[in-house]
């Protein structure tokens, strides 16, 4: 068995070096161009919690299938978004001080009752998860 020179252990260094910064650097762009979809999501109902654990203006962030989702107590009711940012998959979460859906990656905003983009970056609103309430209890995604 021959010995590894020192020349060949740093080229085969830089080579791993230059793969992950290139992983590092795509993966930005193959996200943009092929988002997470909640096709991943649950196939049934997935129970949140009572609607008197989440009082107006606050929220909740629970494990949703693959990717976790966002239930807001609004001025107009309960709504229930997918976390996942549109633009590079980042988890958005809620600021209750100015009611906003808030990503911390690019600074984007969304508005609470559509998942609108307010501003920056975002290229297309929150998904909507359908959101129901049977016998006090919140419960999303299936057929709700
Ligand atoms: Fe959310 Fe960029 S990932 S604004």
């Amino acid at each position: 068995m021959s010995d590894i020179s020192r020349r060949d252990f740093i080229n085969l260094v830089k080579k791993g070096l230059a793969a992950t910064g290139l992983t590092a650097l795509l993966a930005p762009f193959v996200a943009y161009f092929y988002p997470p979809s909640l096709e991943e999501k649950p196939s049934e109902p997935v129970r949140v919690a009572r609607v008197e654990d989440i009082p107006a203006g606050e929220s909740l962030t629970i494990p949703f299938g693959r990717y976790p989702a966002i239930v807001i107590h609004t001025e107009e009711g309960l709504k229930a978004y997918s976390a996942v940012c549109t633009h590079f998959s980042c988890i958005v979460k809620w600021n209750s001080s100015d009611n906003t859906l808030y990503c911390p990656c690019h600074e984007g905003y969304f508005e609470p009752l559509q998942g609108e983009v307010i501003s920056g970056p975002p290229p297309l609103p929150l998904e909507k998860i359908p959101l129901s309430i049977e016998n006090g209890e919140i419960f999303i995604g299936g057929a709700a």
